[in-house]
């Protein structure tokens, strides 16, 4: 269905008709959910995967950004999610920048997007997520809020605060360091600046979540010829004293690495994160390479340019335990869940392998 409808949302700007498909996603999981369920189902007890001591029914989440408010929690369950993270949350609510802010580049079956990290607000998505069934996992992805003259320890108190309201309530925390949509940049990537960071955000968690499982969300690469540097090695060692208990990868890149599309175009949208189809290989690099350096000791959530079974299988086979869309959920609808359940079930059976477990870091 989501074929035919297609050509008419993307006549659309990108962000209406992100905003129509998610009204008629919240109608039909409150007046169809049952309809929904037998479109999209398609169950395997050879997916299922325990990370952080929680159950996950299936590997496939919604990326952050997609549901920044937590308004569709229950679609994604019924479309057979098995989980779905909400976010980027910050501690004030935050309008984002001025619009157009999302792009599509269809040659390269990518977006760029500069939102600048519109939410409702910790407050407000905290009562939401108070009231919503939280079985399955939910994760909260928190950012510092979208205003450059929030730095330092102000920074870190704002992070701070909304952690402290969201943690109680998610099944784990992403710490969105690397959203590159801000003008005061990735300052939480600094290997200092993660080290305040993360010795409040801990702090905090151990007075209100103890049990929490605390992640960092990371940008990809800077290219795919470069090897991934010391950068990424500092991030882990900080991340490692303060037990952060899992990765994050990919967020978009700020580059324009390895698009084809109208160099025209891509001038006239501008500034903004890329994703899709061309992060595909960078973030499963960065997978790869984070896996193998903690020794696959912390779950990984792989993310980037995940649109077939063969994309979120090479993910999982470079160590990541869960993986994530967003992407491409634009390109292919939500039918895209339940495709590449069945084709990571049909890659286990062509592996001679039982549980997709034991598909986890096996090319690393
Ligand atoms: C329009 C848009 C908004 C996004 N907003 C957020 C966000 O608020 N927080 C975040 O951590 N990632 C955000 N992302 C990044 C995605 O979660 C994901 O890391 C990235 O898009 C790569 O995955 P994909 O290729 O499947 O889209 C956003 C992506 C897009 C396209």
């Amino acid at each position: 269905m989501y074929d035919s409808i297609r050509p008419l949302l993307f006549r659309l700007d990108p962000e209406r008709a992100h905003g129509l498909g998610s009204a008629a996603g919240r109608v039909a999981a409150r007046t169809v959910p049952g309809l929904l369920e037998r479109w999209y189902a398609f169950e395997s007890e050879r997916l299922a995967v325990t990370a952080w001591d929680l159950p996950f029914e299936n590997p496939i989440g919604l990326a952050a950004g997609f549901d920044k408010n937590a308004v569709l929690v229950p679609f994604w369950r019924r479309v057979g999610m098995g989980f779905t993270e909400i976010g980027s949350v910050s501690a004030r609510p935050c309008r984002g920048n001025p619009r157009p802010r999302a792009f599509r580049l269809p040659a390269d079956e990518a977006l760029v997007n500069r939102m600048g990290l519109n939410n409702h607000g910790a407050a407000r998505i905290a009562r939401r997520l108070a009231r919503l069934d939280r079985s399955r996992p939910i994760g909260v992805n928190v950012v510092k809020t979208h205003d450059a003259a929030i730095a330092g320890a102000a920074a870190v108190d704002d992070f701070t605060a909304s952690f402290e309201r969201l943690a109680p309530l998610a099944s784990y925390v992403v710490l969105n360091l690397s959203c590159p949509n801000t003008a005061e940049g990735k300052t939480f990537e600094d290997p200092n600046a993660l080290d305040d960071l993360l010795s409040a955000v801990m702090a905090t968690r151990n007075r209100v979540a103890p049990r929490v499982p605390v992640l960092l969300k990371l940008s990809p690469p800077e290219s795919d010829r470069v090897v991934l540097d010391s950068a990424v090695d500092e991030i882990l060692a900080v991340g490692s004293n303060h037990g952060v208990a899992g990765y994050v990868a990919t967020n978009t890149a700020a580059d324009r690495e390895g698009i084809d599309s109208d160099s025209d175009l891509v001038v006239r949208i501008g500034a903004g994160g890329l994703s899709g189809r061309p992060l595909e290989a960078r973030s499963t690099r960065l997978v790869r390479y984070l896996y193998r350096r903690t020794g696959g000791r912390v779950p990984i959530i792989g993310v980037g340019g995940v649109f077939t079974a063969d994309d979120a299988y090479r993910k999982i086979r470079a160590g990541a335990t869960l993986v994530q869309l967003y992407t491409g959920l634009v390109y292919g609808g939500p039918l895209a869940v339940r495709r590449l359940k069945e084709g990571l079930v049909s890659l286990l059976d062509r592996d001679g392998l039982h549980t997709i477990g034991e598909a986890v870091g096996l090319d690393a």
